[in-house]
């Protein structure tokens, strides 16, 4: 074999086929530096491969493509669990089966299926469609429904080229990727390549240079590993990961011709020669020291502690009041738009590295004191069995009717650790890419908004269906309040735990109560849920249209209870006392207003606010996806500027 790449130091991110990648670099006279950036994350709950199922049975697909081997295969037992095996192929055998490379085909002809229209290399979006107009098994595709196998984020490229022909699009995520859990071998790889030591970084599949990059934002390495990679050759083993590379502006200085990774380092050590020395290695290894910056995190915590947000929350006297605005990442901002538009609302609360750089960004964009995780109060309803989704205009939609006490029994325990492990990943790796003076806000729902929600099914107006099932069957609302609550305390420590420096309980809704229905049917599971939590860690109750009952509200627990603007801030804090923070409350609406009247309410609750300590300025509620830019900006200027004591 050939002796090409002359002992250099090769790094590779490869995971699955680690060992033989080790060899080949090896092999062409390599040091393999082996380090996975990826592992593979089963779904916990696959909705999408029953409803698919449900439609093939139904007759309602015309092609299936398998992008890979493992989601076929995964696809298969996750549908055989629910229906009948010989039922199942027949109704395979009726529809056009696309399959893209040998690892899928391999799987369907073990389960006798053939594949119709295979997909030529490199295998891109841009085959996959070529084929599938050119087939007659497929064309036109028109009017057709098209499912595709998913794995980790969606091929949006695909799926837009599909509804440009007018077809239907199932989508069927089967797994998603996530960081490796030993993140060792992955720091160490990325400090060689800081340090200068390595000539070649080769990258076989596009995620695996995302999480790379995910990793170093996420540990403040971003600059020093963008510069060490100018220097250092790049080699991608196709299209797909080419565009990757450079969607990062990074230049790929080589592509294999065939996908594969005996191709790639077969030619990569051919071209050794002439690629690896005109890219030497750094002569002055840039310094990275990981204990040193370990040791600033273990102090991080501390300098926290100091922030005008925290001390708020202790009702410590503040420099200037401290702001942060609920929903601060969401739609209002173009950098939140422009990512929106290529990952859908849920997959980007899935995940972890999207949701960690969505957070972030959001502070850095208008200067918030505070970051709040970014998720969704609804993600838990999936761990009970319910199925979650998130339409383009009408809001959530939650399906299993919640209705008796019968359906609360079929409901499954939150197990957070088990069903919602990227949540507590999204807190960790937005802990870390945090500027470290600047506290994270993990946060749920309230019991009861989240059972209205369950009950409904999605928004409401009127919480009928809530309404009538505490009213009529109060013994089976007190069991759903109370498996949920149990679920929330779960969830809250184990965001503590990942990183949290302050928690939220949402309760937006419950304001559609009377203050007798609050004590009875709220109260208690509020404050079982806030009890739960772990002490030392500041919490604020918030809730909308609560003014006849904040002092039950208060009751229920929370160190800072969060106000709208229903309210006035004075007459709150008459309500509430003095040994509460109070959270609040300009009405989002002012934001889409002049800049001069929003300075003048801004003014108007810093002086209701004036001689207390504890008030942390926000919204009454999120702010709306119509707010300009600009006018947050000025904000929390207003904010900053006014209140200086
Ligand atoms: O920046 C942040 O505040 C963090 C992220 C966050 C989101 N939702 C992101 C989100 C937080 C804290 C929430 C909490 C949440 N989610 C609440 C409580 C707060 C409140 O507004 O009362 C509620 C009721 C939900 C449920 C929910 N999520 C609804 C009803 C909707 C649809 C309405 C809408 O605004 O689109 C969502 C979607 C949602 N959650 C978005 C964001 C950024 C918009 C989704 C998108 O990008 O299209």
């Amino acid at each position: 074999m050939s002796r090409g790449l002359n002992g250099v130091q090769v790094v590779s991110f490869e995971s699955r086929m680690s060992q033989k990648m080790e060899r080949l670099i090896a092999q062409h006279g390599g040091l393999p530096i082996i380090a996975a950036a990826m592992q593979e994350i089963s779904l916990d709950h696959y909705a999408e491969v029953f409803v698919f199922g449900k439609c093939l049975l139904d007759r309602q697909v015309d092609v299936v493509i398998f992008m890979t081997g493992t989601g076929t295969q995964r696809m298969f037992e996750v549908l055989e669990s629910r229906y009948d095996k010989t039922t199942l192929l027949d109704a395979f055998k009726r529809v056009t089966i696309s399959a893209r490379g040998p690892k899928p085909m391999r799987v369907l002809r073990q389960y006798g299926l053939s594949v119709t229209v295979p997909i030529p290399q490199p295998s891109t979006w841009r085959e996959i469609i070529e084929a599938l107009d050119l087939s007659q098994a497929s064309a036109p595709l028109y009017g057709k429904t098209v499912a595709i196998q998913e794995y980790g984020l969606p091929n949006e490229d695909l799926i837009q080229a599909l509804k440009e022909r007018h077809a239907e699009v199932l989508r069927i995520p089967v797994y998603r990727w996530a960081l490796p859990e030993n993140i060792e071998p992955l720091r160490e790889a990325v400090r060689r390549i800081i340090a200068g030591d390595v000539s070649l970084v080769l990258i076989t599949n596009a995620t695996q240079i995302r999480h790379v990059f995910q990793f170093a934002v996420a540990h403040n390495l971003e600059q020093p590993l963008r510069r060490a990679l100018e220097r250092v050759v790049i080699a991608s083993i196709g299209p797909t990961s080419s565009e990757a590379i450079t969607a990062y502006g990074l230049r790929v200085h080589f592509q294999a011709s065939s996908p594969t990774m005996d191709g790639l380092l077969a030619e990569v050590a051919q071209g050794a020669e002439v690629l690896i020395p005109k890219k030497q290695p750094a002569t002055q290894p840039l310094s990275l020291s990981v204990s040193s910056r370990r040791s600033e995190l273990a102090d991080s915590k501390t300098l926290r502690e100091k922030s005008i947000f925290m001390q708020a929350c202790h009702r410590e006297p503040t420099s200037v009041t401290p702001i942060w605005l609920m929903r601060q990442a969401g739609r209002y901002l173009k950098e939140y738009r422009e990512i929106r538009q290529k990952v859908p609302f849920l997959e980007l609360c899935k995940t972890p590295e999207l949701a960690a750089e969505v957070a972030v960004s959001a502070v850095g964009a208008i200067g918030a004191d505070a970051a709040i995780l970014f998720s969704d109060i609804l993600l838990i309803v999936e761990p009970m069995g319910l199925s979650l989704e998130y339409g383009s205009t009408d809001g959530p939609v939650i399906s299993g009717q919640v209705a008796s006490i019968k359906d609360v029994d079929t409901l499954a325990e939150i197990n957070p650790q088990e069903s919602l492990g990227f949540v507590f990943e999204a807190v960790s790796l937005t802990r870390a890419a945090l500027d470290p003076h600047i506290p994270l806000i993990g946060f749920s729902g309230a019991p009861f908004t989240l059972a209205s929600y369950v009950i409904e099914g999605g928004s409401s107006k009127a919480f009928v269906n809530t309404k009538r099932l505490m009213y009529t069957d109060p013994g089976a609302w007190h069991a759903l309040m109370e498996k949920i609550s149990r679920g929330l305390v779960r969830y809250l420590n184990g965001q503590i735990e990942a990183g949290a420096d302050a928690l939220q309980l949402f309760d937006s809704w419950v304001g559609c109560l009377g203050p007798e229905d609050y004590r009875k049917f709220v109260l208690p599971h509020t404050k079982a849920v806030l009890d739960g939590i772990k002490p030392n860690v500041p919490v604020i109750h918030f809730g909308t249209g609560t003014a006849s009952f904040l002092s039950d509200m208060k009751r229920a627990g929370g160190h800072v209870i969060g106000v709208d603007f229903r309210v006035e801030l004075d007459w709150a804090w008459q309500i509430l006392g003095c040994d509460v923070g109070v959270q609040g409350n300009l009405d989002p609406v002012v934001l889409c207003g002049p800049r001069d009247y929003l300075r003048e309410r801004v003014r108007q609750i810093v002086v209701q606010a004036a001689g207390h300590t504890g008030h942390i300025f926000n919204l009454g509620h999120g702010v709306l996806p119509q707010t300009p830019e600009d006018n947050v900006r000025a904000l929390i200027d207003d904010v900053h500027t006014l209140s200086r004591r």
